[in-house]
């Protein structure tokens, strides 16, 4: 029989991927999501990308009533994959209250409901934030969280600790939390992949945006760091390629694989690119000039960040397969069809 798998924010950017990657895995998978950043319209992609249509319940996480009448409701569920939050740094910054309500007091009533069930199998979507600058690279899980820049990295770091904290006194709870580096790209199929609302933050979807026309020019912010070229470094990750690091890593618990209740993994390439040589590669890829501007540093960015992914290729097994200039061909792709 099928596995039952709860995606939170599984019509998401990340989560959709994952749902794809579940159901090709012969996962039974039940999506909750409050469509605050997301649309039914992805669902349809998941479904021809499957020819599965996973199960939709849409209430808000925050609505402990309704965290509580669904798992009443679906009975044998063997994991529960966490991506429901928000995620805009800025807007964190301007909304504190926010972010820490709805990315707090969500995951605090899961893991409360995860609690009665029969197995209690928990993966969290965290994040390379928690790491500020790191003083080594490459960065490894046992690099020291530093004070987070933004109320959304600081509910990254809460929500571990939460999870860590609940892990240990819990006869049931076993989770994993991956630290993802920049998940760029979208599905080789280009049914699904991001929908940034408004003006996109990251720069893939802002190169992806300014090829087709939609934004004018590029900023690059800053070519004055301590880096090769002067702009920063960072590590980016296929989502395809991240969402199977999730099936790894729910396996892992499923069966009984962990070796502590409550275990962390980076989930990166390894391979640490400037900003330049994501713009150079996107122009290859894409076959024409992009349009773009060095401009003062943004604040809160930092020099260089990249994954020492040796934990998540030993003990989950799993490597990334994809190469920088496929996932910007994959989110060019994604941006050609959805603008056609
Ligand atoms: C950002 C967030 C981080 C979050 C991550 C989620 C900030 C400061 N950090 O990380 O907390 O976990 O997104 O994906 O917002 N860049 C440009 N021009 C642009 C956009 C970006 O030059 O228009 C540069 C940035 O300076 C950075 C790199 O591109 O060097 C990547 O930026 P971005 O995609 O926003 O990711 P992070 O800054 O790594």
């Amino acid at each position: 029989m099928s596995k039952k798998i709860v995606v939170s924010g599984g019509l998401g950017f990340i989560g959709s991927h994952v749902v794809v990657e579940l159901q090709n895995e012969g996962y039974e998978v039940i999506i909750i999501d409050n469509l605050s950043n997301s649309s039914k319209e992805v669902l349809k992609g998941i479904t021809e990308i499957t020819g599965i249509e996973p199960v939709f319940e849409e209430f808000d996480l925050r609505d402990k009533i309704y965290v509580s009448d669904f798992f009443k409701k679906h009975s044998a569920i063997e994991g529960v994959i966490h991506f429901a939050a928000s995620k805009a740094v800025g807007e964190s910054v301007q909304l504190p209250l926010l972010y820490y309500e709805n990315n707090l007091a969500s995951l605090i009533y899961l893991l409360q409901e995860l609690e009665q069930l029969p197995t209690a199998n928990f993966i969290f979507s965290s994040s390379c934030t928690v790491y500020g600058q790191a003083d080594e690279l490459p960065i490894t899980e046992a690099a020291p969280t530093k004070t987070a820049e933004s109320p959304y990295g600081n509910t990254k770091q809460i929500g571990e600790e939460i999870i860590r904290d609940t892990a240990k006194v819990s006869k049931k709870l076993n989770a994993i939390a991956l630290r993802y580096f920049n998940p760029i790209g979208a599905h080789e199929s280009s049914k699904i992949g991001e929908l940034p609302i408004g003006t996109p933050q990251n720069l893939v979807p802002f190169i992806t945006q300014t090829g087709i026309g939609i934004r004018e020019q590029l900023s690059v912010f800053g070519d004055d760091y301590p880096t090769q070229d002067g702009t920063c470094i960072r590590d980016y990750i296929h989502v395809v390629d991240l969402a199977k690091a999730h099936v790894a890593a729910l396996k892992r618990l499923i069966e009984k694989n962990n070796s502590e209740s409550y275990e962390v993994f980076n989930i990166g390439t390894g391979k640490g690119s400037s900003v330049l040589e994501v713009i150079h590669a996107f122009e290859e890829v894409s076959g024409q000039k992009l349009n773009y501007k060095i401009v003062d540093r943004r604040e809160g960015d930092i020099t260089a960040a990249y994954a020492d992914t040796t934990k998540a290729n030993q003990v989950l097994g799993w490597k990334s397969q994809y190469t920088l200039k496929d996932a910007l061909l994959s989110a060019w792709n994604w941006e050609k069809k959805i603008r056609s």
